[in-house]
């Protein structure tokens, strides 16, 4: 990891707003996709060459990785395109693609540009989305971030509020290595957040989807937060069904080749932003704002801003 003083201040301002307030919101169906046959080869949830095969998926994929993940350099993304092309053609399984990915990852001759060039997302993707939650929330005096991982984006904020003397608190149920100095690392030992802990803000990036019962965890976050605190969840909207199978080929890709974080169940369960919206208001969250903070990734990242009611 680089040095950075603030990155925060550094611009990288590309937050959109889509609206002020939800108003009420309706649950829509959430469609779980099974085991697949396909030509005799059984595919998981989530294979990377179903996406290959389905027209809307495949152009979600090429674009996050020719514009995001290795905008850099389009000859890891061509690479990365062909191997799953070629396994498609191959009729391979989804293991023998996934040990391939790895083999241009780890071994082949590309290996270090594609570690330089993920990486490098990395780096701009934690920075970025850091950005986005300090324009959302006021300084905190504690803020904890729940599944924190290994505590980066938590490290930058509190880089930024150290002049506001912002308290932050990592919490995560694995044991991740604290990649930041200025944060204290909880591990969750007893499966919930303790009871005493209290906080006045909250963060839940990229977690409640890897949660079987994700009102549980919203319900302890809302204990968890003084009366007129705010939760800042970051989710991607779920729309049809070619979206469910990129999230699902997207998260195999991302913990089975590319980054190595146990513990984390995959494929997740991802919902619309209504479904999400649902949840919060049923855990007792006003919610007061929807950002998408990044329009033009085919991920559909968006930030909801929840606040505890004072009484
Ligand atoms: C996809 S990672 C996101 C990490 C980080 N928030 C980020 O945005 O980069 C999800 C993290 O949530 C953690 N997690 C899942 N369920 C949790 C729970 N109930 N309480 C705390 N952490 C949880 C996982 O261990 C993992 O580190």
């Amino acid at each position: 990891m680089v040095a950075i003083s603030d990155p925060l201040e550094e611009g990288l301002r590309d937050t959109q707003w889509l609206g002020e307030s939800l108003g009420a919101l309706d649950a829509s169906t959430f469609s779980s996709r099974s085991l697949e046959f396909e030509a005799g080869v059984m595919h998981e949830r989530g294979s990377l060459i179903e996406v290959w095969r389905d027209d809307q998926a495949r152009i979600m994929l090429k674009q996050l990785l020719f514009d995001g993940m290795f905008a850099h350099d389009p000859v890891i993304a061509e690479s990365f395109c062909e191997t799953i092309s070629r396994a498609s053609h191959e009729n391979k399984t989804d293991k023998e693609l996934y040990t391939e990915l790895r083999v241009l990852v780890k071994d082949s001759i590309l290996s270090g540009f594609i570690k330089e060039a993920f990486e490098n997302d990395e780096i701009e993707r934690v920075q970025r989305r850091a950005l986005q939650l300090a324009d959302e929330l006021h300084p905190p005096a504690r803020l904890v971030d729940v599944g924190s991982g290994d505590a980066r984006i938590a490290g930058l904020l509190a880089v930024h509020w150290k002049k506001n003397q912002t308290e932050v608190i990592a919490l995560d149920v694995e044991d991740r290595p604290n990649r930041s100095d200025q944060v204290e690392f909880r591990k969750i030992e007893d499966g919930a957040i303790p009871t005493d802990l209290k906080a006045d803000a909250a963060l839940l990036l990229m977690v409640l989807h890897h949660e079987s019962q994700p009102e549980k965890l919203l319900g302890e976050v809302f204990e968890m937060l003084e009366p007129g605190g705010m939760a800042l969840i970051r989710e991607t909207d779920l729309g049809d069904s070619s979206d469910e199978l990129f999230h699902a080929a997207l998260d195999n890709l991302y913990y089975k080749v590319l980054n190595d974080l146990p513990g984390v169940p995959i494929p997740a369960m991802y919902r619309s932003l209504e479904e999400w919206g649902k949840l919060a208001v049923e855990s007792g969250f006003r919610v007061e704002k929807v950002v998408s903070p990044e329009p033009d990734s085919p991920v559909k990242p968006f930030h909801m801003l929840l606040r505890k009611p004072d009484v």
